[in-house]
Order: C-alpha cells, then sequence, then structure tokens
C-alpha cells in the first residue's frame, strides 16, 4: 500500500497522506515517501498543490510515537533533519501549496499544516502540539513556523500547554486563511486551486520567491529582492503577451 496517494488534474495536484488506520501518523517511511512525490511532482510543471489527510478523523495525528519511542538522540536529531528538510521543501515548492485540512493536526501534521501556503481548515479541524506532554519539543518546525507567523508568546501559549484549538482561534490568529463547512473543504480547496491556476504561473512562481525570501530580510532589502524578481518577469514572453492581450 502506498502511504501518499497522488492525483494530477489540469496541472492541479492533490497529494493525500494515505494511513488514515493510523490517523496519518507521519511515520520515516511516510516522509520518504512524501519527499519522492514532490520531487516527481516538481517535474510536472504544476499551477498548484492541495495537501490533505486521507479518512474521516485527521489530517496528520503527529510524528509517528510508535517509531520514536526507542530512538537514540542521534536518530531523533536524523528523524528531526530530515522531516524539517521535506517540509522546507514544501514551503519552498515552486507552485502555491494549499493545505486542506480536516480533523487532527497535531504535532508533526499541524507542522507540515505550517509548511503549507495557504491553509483552507474544516470545522472538524483541530490543532494542537502535544509534544511537551510526550516530554519533547516540536521537531519539525513548529517552534519556528508559528512563532513567526503568529507571535513567540502565542507559540508558547499553544507547545507549553498543549491546548487543542478549533478553526475560530486559529483563524482569529491568522494560522489558516478560511474555516469552511467539512463538506465544502475540498471544493473550496479546488475552487482556490483553479483560480490561481488562471493566472500567469510566472507571476505566481515569482510573487511567492518574493514573499518567502523577503521574510527573513529588512523591508530595503526585501524590497530590493522584490524588484529583482519583478524585473525577471521582464525575460519572458508571458509578459509582453499577458499585457498585450490585456491592452488589445
Ligand atoms: N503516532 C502513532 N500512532 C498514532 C498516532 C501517532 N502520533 N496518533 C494516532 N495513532 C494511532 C493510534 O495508536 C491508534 O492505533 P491502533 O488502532 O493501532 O491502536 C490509531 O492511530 C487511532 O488512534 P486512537 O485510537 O488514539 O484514536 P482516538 O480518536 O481515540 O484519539 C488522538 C485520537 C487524540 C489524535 C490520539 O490518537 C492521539 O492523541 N494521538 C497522538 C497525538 C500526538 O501526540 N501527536 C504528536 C506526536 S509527537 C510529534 O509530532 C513530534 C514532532 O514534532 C516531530
Amino acid at each position: 500500500m502506498t502511504l501518499i496517494n497522488l492525483e494530477v488534474k489540469d496541472k492541479i495536484a492533490l497529494l493525500t497522506l494515505n494511513r488514515p488506520e493510523a490517523l496519518n501518523a507521519l511515520n520515516s517511511a511516510m516522509l520518504g515517501e512524501l519527499f519522492h512525490s514532490l520531487k516527481k511532482l516538481e517535474e510536472d510543471d504544476l499551477r498548484c498543490l492541495i495537501v490533505t489527510g486521507s479518512g474521516e478523523k485527521a489530517f496528520a495525528a503527529g510524528a509517528d510515537i510508535s517509531e520514536m519511542v526507542e530512538m537514540t538522540p542521534d536518530e531523533a536529531e536524523e528523524f528531526a533533519a530530515f522531516g524539517q528538510k521535506v517540509f522546507s521543501y514544501l514551503s519552498t515548492f515552486p507552485c502555491p501549496v494549499i493545505a486542506a485540512i480536516h480533523g487532527y493536526a497535531l504535532g508533526g501534521g499541524f507542522e507540515l499544516v505550517l509548511a503549507c501556503d495557504i491553509r483552507i481548515a474544516a470545522d472538524t479541524a483541530r490543532f494542537s502540539f502535544p509534544e511537551t506532554g510526550l516530554a519533547i519539543t516540536p521537531g519539525c518546525g513548529g517552534t519556528q513556523r508559528l512563532a513567526r507567523l503568529t507571535q513567540a508568546s502565542y507559540a508558547m501559549d499553544l507547545i507549553f500547554t498543549g491546548r487543542r484549538i478549533k478553526g475560530e482561534e486559529a483563524l482569529e490568529k491568522g494560522i489558516i486563511n478560511r474555516l469552511v463547512p467539512a463538506i465544502e473543504l475540498m471544493d473550496e480547496a479546488w475552487k482556490m486551486a483553479e483560480g490561481i491556476a488562471t493566472k500567469a504561473p510566472l507571476g505566481v512562481r515569482m510573487s511567492k520567491e518574493a514573499i518567502l525570501r523577503g521574510l527573513d530580510l529588512d523591508l530595503e532589502k526585501g524590497l530590493e529582492v522584490e524588484a529583482e524578481l519583478f524585473a525577471e518577469c521582464f525575460n519572458s514572453s508571458d509578459q509582453k503577451d499577458a499585457m498585450r492581450a490585456f491592452l488589445k
């Protein structure tokens, strides 16, 4: 059985975590398949990628605790480094990535959500970092991405207490972009992906790069990156064609 399902339609890919019997808990095999699936998808010149979980109950209930329980510190470091590599690859993937979240998005599942560009959640979604209860820290980017996306003190609140939040709070804190009834989740994700796919891929890709590269820079340097990428767009026939078509 494959741990990651892929479907591609009209340059939009749907990537589904497929381990529903363990609430899509992320083990090394699944992280490896996720990495290889992304590598494969990168060749497809996609317009948008949607990431979701199979089954009714979870997007993903975290890293696999049965695999982690007996790890040595070296093995744990290797596991975290690989998880981080995969999630960083996802976050810098050359097309927009939408997380479609239902049910539990806990620990590593929450970290996977945070590595996506845009997050749409069903009203069944529940987010938390249970790691401190397991005597560990989040290991696949949670301490860094949540603190950057919200505020350090809010990340500390969620990570120290492990409390579980619902979609309303996630929306209020800017963790998710949209909250929808569960039955509408995938339609909403596809609608957004199709909307993005109508835009010129170069403009979307360069905009993503400008936003991501600017995040860790001061404003002046960020503006330089923006001007550089803006100029690069003018190297392409896409820009000429799109502007000429408008003027006609
Ligand atoms: N790892 C391994 N197996 C898991 C799992 C996980 N993170 N989460 C769920 N499962 C498995 C359960 O063991 C169970 O398997 P069996 O049927 O073989 O017993 C199956 O999934 C269904 O789970 P439950 O019976 O527990 O379902 P529930 O509805 O009663 O509870 C839950 C759901 C509240 C999500 C509960 O499963 C739970 O608390 N899971 C663990 C969540 C967690 O602590 N995640 C953080 C992991 S640490 C991490 O992610 C570190 C990191 O940053 C890298």
